[in-house]
């Protein structure tokens, strides 16, 4: 009893491209965003309002939200860990904005500066803001299933922080494993005590193949009624406040598997490949995803 349909929300812009060492101009940003919105993708993250100095990579988010080819009925989000980021956000007509938090206070600390309790009364005004402005509103829980800094995340602690991102009146919350070390049954374990605080239908599983594990959570996932996962495009990512963390789970491997088991993306599989080898050429390197490689060399 699999679920029929999934949503695949496309993070590569942001996730993938935040944590990539050589700039990335705009122009080629605003190309891959639209290469993915024509390959059928109705969310993707395309922009971060962060400090320029703490993630360098996202300082052009302005001009790649200026300068993609909307399509009608795709949501392009950002992450917006502040009033500050909101507000840039709202002027740049994201439709979706994010906000950040994490499981542990250790990589809290790390990745924005303040513990898990001051990161939610940061939150409080953005989200109320999100609501008047009719945007939507989406929160992220990073190291969720692990923390470099801390080890073990109790499943309390998750419980916890899923509670208060569904108090700020969340509409989408997404519950991530930051340096790929999930496996299967403790995601299984994880998801389900999230969804004793929030309704499964608007969970999302955001893993990172680290230690290769994502493919198999994500169907771990499926198994325990969760229907929305994040992927990057070619496998790129990674995060800079988690050393030695690589890429998000590759789109491409992620579509591979959902058609084999018939579950409707609504997205075409070739034109993500090409979009990856496009990402990948711009790199400098070959593409990360096994699926999109071996499709590509056919
Ligand atoms: P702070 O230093 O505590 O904040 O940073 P502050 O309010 O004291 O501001 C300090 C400076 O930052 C000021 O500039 C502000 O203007 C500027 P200065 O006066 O020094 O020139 N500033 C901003 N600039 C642009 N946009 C903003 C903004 N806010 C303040 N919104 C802050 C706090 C959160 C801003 C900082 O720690 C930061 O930007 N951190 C980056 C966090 C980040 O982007 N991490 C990666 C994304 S999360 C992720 O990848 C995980 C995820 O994929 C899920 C998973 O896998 O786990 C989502
Ligand atoms: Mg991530």
């Amino acid at each position: 009893n699999l679920p029929n349909k999934v949503k695949i929300v496309e993070v590569g812009p942001r996730d993938g491209l935040q944590n990539e060492k050589q700039s990335v101009s705009a122009a080629v940003k605003v190309a891959l965003v639209d290469r993915l919105s024509r390959a059928g993708f109705l969310n993707i993250e395309a922009a971060s309002f962060v400090s320029p100095k703490w993630v360098p990579q996202m300082a052009t988010s302005v001009d790649v939200m200026a300068q993609i080819a909307r399509r009608p009925g795709t949501i392009y989000s950002a992450l917006t860990p502040n009033m500050q980021g909101f507000e840039a956000a709202l002027a740049s007509r994201a439709d979706e904005v994010v906000i950040f938090g994490s499981a542990s206070e250790a990589f809290s600390q790390k990745n924005i500066n303040c513990s898990i309790a001051e990161s939610i009364a940061r939150f409080a005004p953005v989200a109320q803001a999100a609501k008047e402005h009719g945007l939507r509103l989406r929160a992220s829980i990073s190291c969720a299933f692990g923390c470099p800094y801390q080890g073990d995340v109790p499943l309390a602690a998750v419980a916890d922080v899923v509670g208060r991102m569904r108090d700020l009146g969340c509409d989408e919350i997404d519950i991530a494993d930051t340096i790929g070390v999930a496996t299967a049954r403790q995601t299984q374990a994880v998801m389900l005590r999230a969804a004793s605080e929030f309704r499964i239908e608007a969970i999302a599983g955001h893993f990172h193949d680290t230690y290769g594990q994502a493919l198999a959570n994500i169907y771990a996932s499926l198994e325990v009624g969760v229907s929305i996962f994040h992927s990057s495009v070619s496998g790129l990512g990674g995060c800079p406040y988690a050393k030695g963390a690589t890429g998000n789970v590759a789109t491409e491997d992620v579509l591979y598997l959902m058609q084999g088991l018939g579950i409707e993306t609504g997205i075409d599989l070739d034109m993500v490949v090409d979009a990856g080898q496009f990402i990948a050429r711009q790199l400098g390197r070959n593409g990360a995803s096994r699926a999109g490689n071996a499709l590509a060399a056919k």
